[in-house]
């Protein structure tokens, strides 16, 4: 199975992104497009990005009616993302439309994946504002089964919760993990953090890291570092 480090490039304009990326002559390292990027420089980003070799991961979280998103889904699909998400949150109705949204006229289709939980909602908040009263790992392996269920090919979910996805899921299913720092460098505002090397130990199928490479002194060499150490060198 393709494991793989995503670079989150967290830039508010396109412009800036292009730059960072310039500095790879080589690589082509897989890129996370997220909303600020998306919604500052437009679907043109994504071609440009894809235009230069990097595979694509559309982090756009949509969440709305199922045809809404089916709709929204195959606009997404023409721009040529190799990975797409949404909020499990929205029912398997709303997975399975985007699902159909997203596959090409010839059967192909990027992949899949289903935010369980936002890391941001604590069990407390869920608690009292969501008013779900149960384990919040409850709900994000519930949610990964749904996800599952609906043909989906994954989901968002914290490195240290990989395995219990996999156990519930099977180990096709993809778990793509954010949370990653380097033992040495700053956690920032990430809680629960792993390395790389931890990260491939606990079943991670693709990390997610963001300012660990986009700041580093020389993102080049922090993007091999942790290649290396996800991949095992
Ligand atoms: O800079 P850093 O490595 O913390 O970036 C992680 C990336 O993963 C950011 O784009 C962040 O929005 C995203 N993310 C996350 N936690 C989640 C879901 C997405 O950190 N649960």
């Amino acid at each position: 199975m393709a494991k793989d480090v995503i670079i989150a490039c967290d830039f508010p304009s396109g412009g800036e992104t292009l730059a960072f990326l310039e500095q790879f002559e080589t690589e082509r390292p897989y890129v996370k497009i997220g909303m600020e990027l998306f919604y500052g420089a437009g679907p043109d980003i994504v071609r440009a990005i894809r235009d230069r070799g990097h595979p694509i991961f559309l982090d756009l979280k949509l969440c709305d009616i199922p045809n809404t998103v089916k709709s929204a889904m195959r606009v997404l699909r023409d721009l040529g993302a190799d990975m797409v998400n949404l909020h499990a949150f929205g029912t398997r109705a709303m997975m399975e439309a985007a699902l159909e949204g997203l596959t090409r006229p010839d059967g192909t289709r990027a992949l899949l994946i289903a935010v369980t939980q936002l890391t941001s909602t604590s069990e407390e908040r869920m608690k009292k504002e969501l008013l779900i009263d149960r384990p919040l790992s409850d709900t994000v392996l519930h949610y990964a089964e749904n996800a599952k269920l609906a043909g989906l090919d994954g989901v968002v979910c914290s490195p240290l919760e990989a395995g219990l996805v996999h156990e519930r899921c099977g180990m096709d299913f993809l778990t793509v993990t954010p949370g990653v720092r380097f033992s040495d460098s700053a956690v920032g505002d990430q809680v629960r953090v792993t390395t790389p090397e931890r990260a491939r130990t606990l079943g991670s199928d693709y990390i997610v890291v963001g300012r660990p490479i986009t700041r580093a002194e020389d993102p080049v060499a922090a993007y091999r570092r942790c290649v290396n150490e996800f991949l095992g060198g």
